[in-house]
């Protein structure tokens, strides 16, 4: 069996954090995000392969994704020669596909078994399986509505207000027979969410929904990647590196520099070669990243600081994302929703 993730979006709405690093490889703690959504297949080993369909930066997401311990599937990087949408992506992938496919967005990460949507997929005889999730709001998402018997009867992209009828959404996990895409023109852009699900509805093909209602996210989004980060640290979201902690301790790496006479308040975590300063203090909810620098009497309260970022002393982050490389000066204030990008620079004393 295999998968197929689909990293190949501009990752447009995370700018400017996505210039330099595609939205699959945005580091979540120490690690790609692509490394969470390939820890979430291990639970199908009959997974051989891992597809990676690519288009934007597709380099930088080989340098990390192949760089995992263990023998996980084996992985292919299948560059597109232009962007061709989630269909056509899909489609792209056809030639190197058996049977029945599992498919990722690329930016979701959810609490799924996968094993029991395999399993419904096949006790349904189903042509396609789709998972869902509740929202409050879903017009930023694919609206699905289903009837008693858990199919689906209608797929309807970003929905108009007057359109939205039930709050589950599509979740971006599919199981996926590959003798329903010959309705997908090769080569062509080809949106799977605006027209081969809503196709597979009009057609009457056995179309079915497994509602998700433990953890999901889309991190596709500043609020929403600083979000998936609370949710782990608070443990909404079981996953590495703070599943299965007995302690409510700050997780610091053993190679971070930490010095006496910091404040620091969990839940937090300061990566692999950080150096935090007497007198500094890394408040709630907070992440250094690797080789990052806090100053003393720097304030980090509930910020995300990427590699290599520096923070002078006396500045203040808050609820806000330092790209990486960048520097915040001595005595700065960079407040609530901040996105700083890459080797940016906040002047001493300067409010952003
Ligand atoms: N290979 C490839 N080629 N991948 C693409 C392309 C493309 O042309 N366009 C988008 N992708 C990838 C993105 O990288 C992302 O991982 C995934 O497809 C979905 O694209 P997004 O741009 O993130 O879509 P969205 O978040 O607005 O909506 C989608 O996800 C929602 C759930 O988060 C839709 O599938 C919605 O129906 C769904 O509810
Ligand atoms: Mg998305």
């Amino acid at each position: 069996m295999k998968a197929i993730l689909l990293v190949g979006g501009f990752g447009t709405r995370l700018r400017p954090l996505t210039l330099n690093t595609p939205k699959a490889v945005v580091p979540i703690f120490d690690r790609p995000f692509l490394h969470y959504q390939l820890d979430l297949l291990e639970q199908l080993p009959e997974i051989d392969e891992v597809i990676l369909s690519l288009n934007y930066q597709p380099d930088a997401i080989e340098r990390v994704a192949g760089d995992r311990r263990g023998n996980g599937p084996r992985i292919r990087y299948l560059v597109e020669p232009r962007p061709l949408g989630t269909g056509g992506a899909v489609k792209f992938a056809e030639p190197y596909l058996d049977d029945t496919v599992v498919v990722f967005n690329g930016d979701v990460l959810a609490g799924i078994d996968l094993r029991a949507v395999v399993d419904l997929h096949r006790s349904r005889g189903a042509r396609a399986t789709i998972v869902l999730t509740p929202v409050d709001n879903p017009s930023a998402y694919g609206l699905v509505e289903t009837d008693a018997a858990g199919n689906v009867r209608a797929f309807r992209e970003k929905p108009d207000p007057d359109e939205i009828t039930c709050d589950t959404i599509n979740a971006g996990i599919y199981v996926l027979e590959p003798g329903t895409f010959d309705r997908i023109p090769p080569g062509t852009k080809y949106s799977i969410e605006r027209r081969y699900f809503p196709s597979l509805v009009e057609r009457g093909e056995t179309f079915v929904a497994y509602v998700e209602r433990g953890y999901w996210i889309d991190i596709g989004t500043a609020a929403k990647y600083m979000q998936v980060h609370r949710d782990v640290m608070g443990g909404r979201c079981a996953a590495h590196p703070f599943a299965g902690r007995a302690d409510n301790e700050p997780l610091v790496d053993t190679s971070a520099a930490v010095d006496r006479g910091v404040r620091i308040e969990a839940p937090c975590f300061v990566g692999a070669g950080a150096r935090v300063a007497a007198g500094a203090a890394i408040l709630a909810n907070s992440v250094v990243g690797a080789s990052a620098a806090v100053e003393t009497e720097a304030v980090i309260d509930g910020a995300i600081l990427w590699p290599d970022s520096a923070v002078g002393a006396g500045a203040t982050v808050r609820d806000a994302i330092v790209g990486r490389g960048a520097r915040v000066e001595a005595g700065a204030v960079v407040g609530p929703g901040s996105v700083l990008g890459d080797d940016s620079v906040v002047t001493a004393f300067s409010k952003v």
